[in-house]
């Protein structure tokens, strides 16, 4: 489906970026150019921007070894 006509932006397209890290409306429109014309997509993409957010696998954590805690 496209989202943004303007930009041809695809929901897929959104997914692919959420996958590669964005997170925010402003982080996919200086990524996709989303929003940046017309502006009649904004709702749109903001809401397949949360569902994409809601369906991304969480992000793990780095372990992190502090020396004080390995001392004891
Ligand atoms: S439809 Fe997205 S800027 Fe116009």
């Amino acid at each position: 489906m496209i989202v943004c006509i303007c930009n041809n932006v695809s929901d897929r397209a959104i997914r692919q970026a959420v996958n590669e890290g964005v997170t925010s409306m402003v982080a996919l429109r200086s990524t996709l150019n989303v929003g940046t014309c017309c502006g009649k997509c904004h709702s749109c993409a903001k809401q397949v921007l949360r569902e994409c957010l809601s369906q991304a696998a969480p992000v793990s954590q780095p372990m992190v070894f502090h020396p004080s805690l390995m001392a004891a």
